[in-house]
C-alpha cells in the first residue's frame, strides 16, 4: 500500500528534552559529565541549541511543520537548583513557553525527567538512593503546583532503562559505574516507586483544582529482542533480557507490581498507574547463544544484511507494530509512540524510516490498536548524550556554530503528513516515486 491516512483525532508532534537543546545550566551531572570530556566528539551541552533563548524561533518551526502536540522537559536543575530552593524565574520562562505553545495550537506533553539529575542530588547517589523518591515528588509537586492548569499530559520519567543501563551498567553516562546490577535494581525500584507517586500525586493535585482530562504516563524505551537461530537458549535469552531491560518497569509503573528481582508486591495497591503506554521505539536486538547483559543497551548484534543508520541502530519498522500489538494487548491502554527517529546526518533515509515507521503504526491502529500520537524523535538536531553534536535526529538541521536552522527534506515530508494525518498519492509521487 502506497497511501495511508490516520484518523482525525490523532496527534502528530515532535519530541525533545530539555538538557539536549537548551543550554546554559550548570546544576545538572551531564554538564559535570562533559566538563570531564566524555562526550565522543569532544562537544559540551552548555550551548546545545540555544533554545533556552529561542523559544519564539523554535515554536515557529513548530509551526511550520504543522505539529499538533510537542514532547518538552522541564530540567529539574533549572527549577529546583538547590534542595527545596524553587527557582520562579525559571519555572516562569517554561510557563511563558507552554502558553507560547498552546497560543500556537500545539497541546504540550510534559516530562518530568529525562536523563538529567540536579548536581546535590547526584552527590546523593541519585536514584539509588531511597530519598530520591522524596525530592522527585517535592519537585513534581512544585511543577504541578505551577503548571498544572495549562499542562493536562505529563510524563514522569524518560526511559528509566537506558538512563539506568548507561548510568550503572555500561558506564556511559554518568555517574559512569560499571556492571553494577545491585545498583541497576535499586535504582530501578526507587523509580518505579516515584512514578506509582508522581502518578497519584498529580491526578490529585489537578483534581483538586477541578482540572480534568490529566493524562500521566512513562515514556518507556522498549526493543524487540530476537532469537537469532531460535534455539531454546536464545529465547531463554530474550526473555531475561526483555524481563531485566523492560518488564521490571512496565509492570512496576503501569500496574503498580514490584517483579523480582526488584522486588514483589503492590507498594502502592492495585490499579492503572498510567493513563497511557508511552513506547519510545527504535530498533530490534539480535541475540545470539546465552544471555549477554551487554545486549541490554550498548553492544548490539544487528541482523545480517539489515539496514542501519548512522549509529549502526538496526531499522526495523515492523517492530514499532509488534511492540504496540504486545503491549496492548498486555495492558489494554491506548499507546502514544514518545519517540521514534533516527540518525541521519545527510538525510538519506529518514523519509522512508518515518513513511514505514508510519505505515505500521497505521497497520496497527486499523487493526484495533488504539495508537493516538506520534512524536518524532526529534525537532532539530541536537545534543545526543554519548556522540554529542555528531550524531543528527533532527527533521531539522543545525549548524553549531551559527546555530542557524533549516528545515530537511524529510521534514517537510513530515510537515505534510502532520497537515495531512496521511501520506496522500501525491505525497508519495513527490517523495518515494523515483526511489
Ligand atoms: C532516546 C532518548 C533521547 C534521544 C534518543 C535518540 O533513548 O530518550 O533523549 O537520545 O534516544
Amino acid at each position: 500500500m502506497k497511501t495511508f491516512s490516520f484518523p482525525k483525532d490523532f496527534l502528530f508532534g515532535t519530541a525533545t528534552a530539555a538538557l539536549q537543546i537548551e543550554g546554559g545550566d550548570k546544576n545538572n551531572n551531564w554538564y559535570e559529565w562533559c566538563e570531564l570530556g566524555k562526550i565522543t566528539d569532544g562537544t559540551h551541552c552548555i550551548v546545545a541549541n540555544d533554545h533556552w533563548n529561542r523559544v519564539e524561533e523554535d515554536i515557529d518551526l513548530m509551526k511550520q511543520l504543522n505539529s499538533q502536540t510537542y514532547r518538552m522537559g522541564i530540567e529539574w536543575s533549572r527549577i529546583e537548583p538547590k534542595p527545596n530552593k524553587f527557582n520562579e524565574e525559571a519555572m516562569a520562562h517554561y510557563r511563558d513557553e507552554i502558553e507560547q505553545l498552546i497560543k500556537a495550537g500545539i497541546h504540550p506533553l510534559v516530562t518530568l525527567h529525562h536523563f538529567t539529575n540536579p548536581l546535590w542530588l547526584e552527590k546523593k547517589g541519585a536514584w539509588t538512593n531511597e530519598e530520591s523518591i522524596e525530592h522527585f515528588l517535592n519537585f513534581t509537586n512544585y511543577v504541578v503546583d505551577q503548571l498544572g492548569d495549562i499542562v493536562s499530559d505529563w510524563v514522569t520519567l524518560n526511559e528509566p532503562n537506558v538512563y539506568l543501563t548507561a548510568g550503572y551498567f555500561l558506564g556511559l553516562f554518568p555517574p559512569g559505574k560499571k556492571g553494577s546490577f545491585k545498583l541497576y535494581f535499586k535504582a530501578a525500584k526507587n523509580m518505579v516507586i516515584a512514578h506509582l507517586k508522581a502518578y497519584k500525586l498529580i491526578h490529585k493535585k489537578r483534581k483538586e483544582r477541578k482540572l480534568t482530562g490529566t493524562k500521566v504516563g512513562v515514556a518507556h524505551h522498549l526493543r524487540v529482542f530476537e532469537p537469532e537461530k531460535g534455539t531454546k537458549l536464545e529465547k531463554m535469552s530474550c526473555n531475561l533480557a526483555s524481563r531485566l531491560f523492560q518488564d521490571i518497569f512496565l509492570e512496576g509503573m503501569t500496574v503498580g507490581k514490584l517483579i523480582r528481582p526488584v522486588g514483589s508486591g503492590f507498594p502502592e495497591g492495585k490499579g492503572y498507574f498510567v493513563d497511557f503506554m508511552g513506547i519510545n521505539y527504535y530498533s530490534r536486538d539480535i541475540v545470539r547463544g546465552s544471555f549477554n547483559p551487554m545486549t541490554m543497551f550498548g553492544e548490539r548484534i544487528v541482523k545480517e544484511g539489515a539496514p542501519t543508520n548512522d549509529l549502526d541502530w538496526e531499522i526495523y519498522p515492523e517492530g514499532i507494530y509488534t511492540i504496540c500489538k504486545e503491549n496492548y494487548e498486555k495492558y489494554k491502554l491506548p499507546i502514544y509512540i514518545t519517540e521514534n527517529g533516527t540518525c541521519d546526518a545527510k538525510d538519506d533515509f529518514r523519509t522512508k524510516y518515518i513513511y514505514d515507521h508510519l505505515f505500521y503504526l497505521h497497520r496497527a491502529i486499523s487493526d484495533g490498536i488504539p495508537v493516538q500520537r506520534y512524536y518524532h524523535w526529534t525537532l532539530m538536531d541536537n545534543f545526543e548524550w554519548l556522540e554529542g553534536f555528531s550524531a543528527r535526529f533532527g527533521l531539522i538541521k543545525c549548524n553549531f556554530d551559527t546555530l542557524e536552522r533549516v528545515i530537511r527534506r524529510s521534514g517537510h515530508f513530515y510537515s505534510e503528513l502532520c497537515k495531512e494525518k496521511a501520506v496522500t498519492q501525491s505525497m508519495y509521487d513527490a517523495y518515494f516515486k523515483d526511489q
